[in-house]
């Protein structure tokens, strides 16, 4: 586990993306709705950036639709978010908290339990991927 300050909060406003490599992840930070959110920066389908993702709501559940083959990932839950709901988790989230002005992510570096964006977590070449 990896706990660190990574933005102030005005860097992050409402509708903002903002890309970071922590620890060993590459993760993407996203405010929609008031709401900070983290989860890892590459998709769990192939690997590609999710960082020119279109953030949308489904049915009150915000999600970022990958750029390369369209899935939508609740936010919240790195789930596949459709017209059958929330099913299972495959791209992590990593808990933010947001202190005196400061956005702090703990970053699950050796989680317990596996999931597919985990086998994506490292960057790409610089300027691949992004
Ligand atoms: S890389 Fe295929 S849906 Fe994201």
């Amino acid at each position: 586990m990896v706990v660190a300050a990574v933005l102030r909060s005005h860097e992050l406003p409402e509708g903002g993306k903002v890309y970071k490599e922590l620890g060993n992840r590459s993760v993407l930070l996203l405010r929609r709705h008031g709401v900070t959110y983290c989860l890892d920066a590459h998709c769990h389908h192939m690997g590609l950036s999710l960082a020119n993702g279109e953030v949308t709501d489904v049915e009150d559940t915000p999600v970022i639709t990958c750029p390369w083959h369209h899935r939508k990932i609740g936010l919240a839950t790195g789930c596949l978010v459709g017209s059958t709901g929330c099913t299972q988790q495959r791209q992590r989230t990593h808990e933010v908290r947001e202190v005196g002005g400061t956005i702090w992510v703990n970053i699950q570096s050796e989680p317990e339990q596996q999931l597919e964006s985990d086998q994506n977590k490292s960057s790409f070449p610089s300027g691949v991927l992004g």
